[in-house]
């Protein structure tokens, strides 16, 4: 079955049907999902949907964006959550240079903090990284992210930089962005990459594919995502969903 592993259900825009929907997943070939931690609130929203739902996985963590006014306490907390059963990943977390704020160097702090808590821990990292390679390169060769391992969400930059990532033993995280039409680097960066190191993921509510663009997303629409891998690789869809599925449950270290 299709894996989404990374999804933020907890979202307003999904106030409105967020148990139909989710409750509509299985019978629409989607297996697992992983809740994605992005800030406090989030994060508590992830656990709390791991909680109630057997097929729900969390993430807890902060991403680079709400790292404004983050304390040391808050770090004490997310190693508190990380012990619980079904949280298997600290993500997602890293650099985002896109806008101005928060200053690169708060957002350095808290990515370095963050990778020593997985480290510490024992479980893979979710990394955000936009518009900021070399800065989040040079700091996860720092913290020999080698040794952690994760996944580089809405993998976004170069083939050149894919292989460092995948040297690493990362794997990469592909969504809807392979469906656009100006997403040439996107598609090179997927006929490269081996399959085993492609896990899907829709970052739900945002980046929906082609044909439902600027609409919410959600996991039901990652078949556009397979449509798009089957034919960059020429392998059939069935096999694009198995081989991800499998690589997720690797990447997330679940049995
Ligand atoms: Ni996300």
């Amino acid at each position: 079955m299709i894996f989404d592993t990374h999804a933020h259900y907890g979202d307003d825009r999904f106030n409105d049907d967020r148990h139909e929907l989710l409750m509509s997943m299985k019978e629409n070939g989607i297996g697992n999902i992983v809740e994605v931690g992005a800030g406090i609130a989030s994060t508590n929203d992830a656990v709390t949907l791991s909680e109630k739902y057997d097929f729900i996985y969390a993430a807890v963590g902060i991403h680079p964006s709400e790292t404004a006014d983050i304390k040391e306490s808050d770090m004490e907390w997310l190693k508190s959550l990380s012990t619980k059963e079904k949280v298997i990943a600290i993500g997602e977390i890293g650099l985002d240079y896109h806008y101005d704020e928060p200053d690169k160097q708060v957002q350095k702090k808290w990515f370095k903090s963050q990778l020593e808590l997985a480290r510490d821990v024992g479980l893979p990292v979710i990394i955000h990284s936009r518009d900021a390679a070399e800065d989040t390169l040079n700091i996860m060769k720092d913290y020999n992210a080698e040794k952690i391992g994760g996944v580089i969400h809405c993998f976004s930059y170069s083939w050149e930089i894919a292989r460092i990532y995948l040297d690493m033993g990362f794997y990469l995280g592909i969504g809807g962005v392979i469906t656009f039409q100006n997403s040439k680097k996107l598609i090179e960066v997927a006929k490269n990459t081996p399959l085993d190191r492609i896990v899907l993921e829709t970052d739900a509510p945002y980046l929906a594919p082609v044909p439902y663009r600027g609409k919410r997303n959600s996991s039901l629409y990652l078949k556009y995502v397979v449509e798009n891998i089957a034919q960059i690789k020429g392998i059939s869809e069935q096999e694009v969903v198995d081989i991800t599925e499998i690589n997720a449950k690797k990447l997330y270290r679940i049995e």
